[in-house]
C-alpha cells in the first residue's frame, strides 16, 4: 500500500478550491484597514499545503458529506492556522524569517502588523465559522459542537497551550512526556479538529467519530514529528522555511530526544496506527488514508 495514482491530482484540486474560497471569504479593505488586509493576504496566499482544510473535507467525505458546504470551516481553520504561522515566526517566538517561500510577515511589513494580522486572522475564523451559509445549511447543535471543537483546539487547551510549552522547553531538557505535550497541543489538536469539524456537520455516527478523533491525532503527531526531521534534512527551497532553526534555538523535538532514526521509527508507527483507526471504513476513507502517507513522505 501507498499513495493512490491520483493522489497529487486530487490534492491540487482542492487546493484550488481553498485558494479560491480564501479569495471570497477573506475580504480585502481600502482605506484606513487596507495595510491590515493586506499583511492577512500576504501571508494567507503565499502558498502552503492546505492540509487542514482539505482535511475537512476528507473527514466529511468519509462519512457521506458534501465537502463542498464545508467551504467556510476550511477556510477558518486556514485562517487559524496562517495566524499561528505568523505570530510563531515573530522574532519574540521562533524569530525565522522565511516562510512559505517569501520573507515573514513582520519583515515584509513589520512585527506590530504582524502581530494585527495574526489577530485579525484568528477573529475572521470565528466570523467565518458562524458564516450565514453554514446557519442555512446545518443544524444549530452541530455548529455549536463545531465552535466548541475548534476552540478549544487553537486555544488554551489545544495549540496555543503547545506554543507556550514549546517556548519554555527551548534549551532546557525535556522528557519524552513533555515532548509529547507539546506536539500533542500545538499541532495535532489542530490537525484532529480539522478532520473531526467535516465528520461532526455531517452527522458522522458516535463509533466513526472516534475513529476520525483517532486517525486525527495520529496523523497531527506524525506530522510535527516530521516537521521536525524536515528542519534537519529538509531542503530549504522546498520546505519554503530555513532548515536548522531548531538546532539554533534548542528546541524540543522528536530528533534531538530520539535521534533522526528513532524519529522516523515513531512517524512510522503512527501511521500504521492511523490505517488502524480507518479500518472499518471502505474507500470513503481512501483519500484520508493517502493523506496519512502523504504526511510521512511529504518533502514539503
Ligand atoms: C507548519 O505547518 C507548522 C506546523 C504545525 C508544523 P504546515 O507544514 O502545514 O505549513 P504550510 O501551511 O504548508 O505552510
Ligand atoms: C509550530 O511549530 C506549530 C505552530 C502551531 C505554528 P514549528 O515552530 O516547528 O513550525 P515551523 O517549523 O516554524 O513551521
Ligand atoms: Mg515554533
Ligand atoms: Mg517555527
Ligand atoms: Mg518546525
Amino acid at each position: 500500500m501507498g499513495l493512490s495514482a491520483d493522489f497529487f491530482e486530487r490534492l491540487n484540486r482542492w487546493q484550488a478550491v481553498v485558494n479560491e474560497g480564501l479569495a471570497r471569504f477573506v475580504p480585502k479593505l481600502s482605506g484606513q484597514a487596507s495595510r491590515l488586509t493586506e499583511a492577512m493576504h500576504y501571508s494567507l496566499m503565499a502558498g502552503g499545503k492546505r492540509l487542514r482544510p482539505i482535511l475537512v473535507f476528507a473527514g466529511a467525505e468519509a462519512v457521506g458529506g458534501d465537502p463542498e458546504k464545508l467551504l467556510p470551516v476550511a477556510c477558518a481553520i486556514e485562517c487559524i492556522h496562517t495566524y499561528s504561522l505568523i505570530h510563531d515566526d515573530l522574532p519574540a517566538m521562533d524569530n525565522d524569517d522565511f516562510r512559505r517561500g517569501k520573507p515573514t510577515c513582520h519583515k515584509a511589513f513589520d512585527e506590530a502588523t504582524a502581530i494585527l494580522a495574526g489577530d485579525a486572522l484568528l477573529t475572521h475564523a470565528f466570523r467565518l465559522l458562524a458564516h450565514e451559509e453554514l446557519e442555512k445549511t446545518f443544524p444549530p447543535e452541530r455548529l455549536f459542537r463545531l465552535w466548541r471543537l475548534i476552540s478549544e483546539a487553537a486555544g488554551l487547551y489545544g495549540m496555543v497551550a503547545g506554543q507556550m510549552a514549546d517556548l519554555l522547553a527551548e534549551g532546557k531538557p525535556v522528557s519524552p512526556e513533555e515532548l509529547y505535550f507539546i506536539h500533542h497541543h500545538k499541532t495535532a489538536a489542530l490537525i484532529r479538529a480539522s478532520v473531526l469539524a467535516g465528520a461532526i456537520l455531517a452527522g458522522a455516527e458516535a463509533r466513526k467519530e472516534k475513529n476520525l478523533s483517532d486517525y486525527g491525532w495520529k496523523i497531527g503527531h506524525a506530522f510535527q514529528i516530521v516537521d521536525d526531521i524536515l528542519d534537519l534534512v529538509g531542503d530549504e527551497k522546498t520546505l519554503g522555511k530555513p532548515v536548522g532553526s531548531d538546532l539554533a534555538k534548542k528546541k524540543a523535538t522528536y530528533p534531538a530526544l530520539f535521534g533522526l532514526e528513532g524519529a522516523y521509527e515513531k512517524a512510522r508507527h503512527l501511521l500504521t496506527e492511523a490505517l488502524e483507526s480507518l479500518s472499518s471504513f471502505g474507500s470513503e476513507a481512501d483519500f484520508l488514508r493517502d493523506i496519512a502517507y502523504y504526511v510521512l513522505e511529504r518533502k514539503l
